[in-house]
């Protein structure tokens, strides 16, 4: 099998980590009574520890995504579909993996907030490389707990994370869903 064969199927692996990242955006103004910041509002030195745009909806809809994109990705496998890409038994292993994905990207992009907060980066504005790949890092630590690619394979999948994620930003925002482009 091909090194790019197999970066690919480290990307297929992380499905679930995508779509927990859009889904704080997708999920747009529904069920604003868990619209509350993770930081409750809290300061540390005078500035906010996270800010306004991480909020318990966020990082609700991520954990919520990942579980499900991870369990149709199982029913896909289980049904004998696209067996060739996958790197783990996901007969062996029901929900879990998902849940780790969507809860480490929502805990890898309120990291990144926390040091933008510390440089004075408002939310909402970009941190280019950060804003793009915090979620995948994340997603990648928390994982890991049940299955770790090898980091070879993660290290090659960062540029194709990168460039893809800023495409589908370009293509949130020309639809409505982003605010900013990068
Ligand atoms: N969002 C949320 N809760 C989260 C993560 C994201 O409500 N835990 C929502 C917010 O409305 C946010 C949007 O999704 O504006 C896009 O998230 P992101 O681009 O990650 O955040 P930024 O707006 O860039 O904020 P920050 O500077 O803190 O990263
Ligand atoms: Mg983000």
């Amino acid at each position: 099998m091909s090194f790019a064969y197999e970066v690919f199927q480290v990307l297929y692996f992380f499905l679930p980590a995508y779509l927990a990242n859009m889904s704080p955006v997708l999920i747009g103004r529904r069920f604003s009574a868990l619209a509350i910041p993770l930081d409750g509002g809290r300061t540390l030195w005078g500035k906010r520890i996270l800010g306004d745009h991480k909020t318990w909806r966020g990082l609700l809809a991520g954990i919520v995504a990942g579980t499900l994109i991870f369990e149709l990705q199982r029913l896909v496998y289980e049904a004998g579909i696209a067996q060739a890409l996958v790197v783990i038994d996901y007969s062996a292993h029901p929900l879990l993996p998902g849940l780790l994905m969507g809860l480490g990207a929502g805990i890898g992009d309120a990291v990144k907030s926390f040091f933008k907060r510390r440089i004075d980066i408002e939310p909402g504005k970009s941190w280019l490389v950060f804003d793009q790949l915090d979620f995948f890092l994340g997603a990648y630590v928390f994982v890991s707990l049940v299955y770790a690619p090898p980091v070879l394979l993660i290290l090659a999948s960062l540029p194709v994370v990168l460039i893809g994620n800023i495409t589908s930003n370009a293509v949130g925002y020309w639809l409505g869903f982003k605010e900013t482009w990068i």
